[in-house]
């Protein structure tokens, strides 16, 4: 089977079919998910909640990262693999440009990166370097403490507004995929039509591109409550096979995510 690219992947949100993301941090869980079709894996730093039981993602470290993408990377069939860039591993572009080649040199396709327009001569010197980049915004987990508690963002007209902006920003330097988290499902509709790049969504409404859940959450493994925007998919079918298909096909029909799980 021919690997997924972001071509590949932007070619299928032109032609109106949406895209599936599912975070995977292992070689076993990488093959099962890109088997299955879903076409984006990602290494997320979400490794450091559900693999290490940290409360944030801050003590991720770059080795962590680089092991987890390399395991991924084995076990992959096909799916285009992203790999965060964890906490404090890109505060100036040198650092940035070293990181990022070393998720790459373990196997990852793009890398993600969290914050906003400030991040533009980033997403620039990383396309120029050969490097493909996703941008994450809305609630970016590594800033937990910039925002006192993992809180919906852009609920004010400001703050929307700001989002809309940043978006703008990064699509036009080069942002290759941009990403929402808990977002208002209106605010995340707004993005997605403004900017030229494909947007996946988390716990940010139906209307943006893709898709992507913690694969632990969704297959019910989680020691504390679920958020908000999570949907079990291990609830009824009860095999990882009919979870993540059922995923694949709810996020295909627009059946997930339902006003249950968005903001407003
Ligand atoms: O690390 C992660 O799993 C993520 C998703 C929540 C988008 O960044
Ligand atoms: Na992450």
């Amino acid at each position: 089977a021919n690997t997924k690219t972001v071509a590949t992947i932007q070619k299928q949100v032109a032609e109106g079919k949406k895209f599936t993301v599912l975070t995977a941090y292992d070689a076993s869980f990488a093959h099962c998910f890109s088997k299955l079709g879903v076409d984006v894996l990602l290494v997320g730093d979400s490794l450091g909640n559900v693999i290490q039981g940290q409360d944030t993602t801050l003590p991720v470290t770059m080795d962590d990262m680089v092991y987890h993408t390399a395991a991924v990377t084995r076990g992959n069939q096909g799916a285009l693999i992203m790999a965060d860039l964890p906490f404090n591993s890109y505060a100036n572009l040198d650092q940035c440009q070293e990181n990022s080649g070393r998720l790459m040199r373990a196997g990852a396709h793009m890398v993600k990166l969290e914050g906003g327009a400030w991040l533009c001569d980033s997403v620039i010197a990383l396309g120029r370097a050969g490097i493909p980049t996703c941008v994450h915004l809305g609630l970016t987990p590594q800033s937990v403490n910039k925002f006192g508690g993992f809180k919906v963002q852009g609920r004010d007209q400001d703050a929307a507004q700001q989002m809309i902006n940043d978006a703008m920003a990064l699509s036009d330097a080069g942002a290759d995929i941009l990403l929402l988290e808990c977002v208002p499902s209106d605010l995340a509709r707004a993005i997605t039509e403004a900017v030229h790049v494909p947007v996946i969504g988390i716990g940010a409404g139906p209307s943006t591109d893709g898709q992507v859940l913690v694969s632990y959450d969704m297959l019910g493994f989680n020691q504390n409550r679920l958020p908000k925007f999570v949907k079990n998919y291990m609830a009824e079918p009860n095999t990882l096979e009919n979870a993540v298909t059922a995923f694949i096909d709810d996020v295909q029909s627009g059946a997930f995510p339902a006003a249950e799980h968005c903001f407003d």
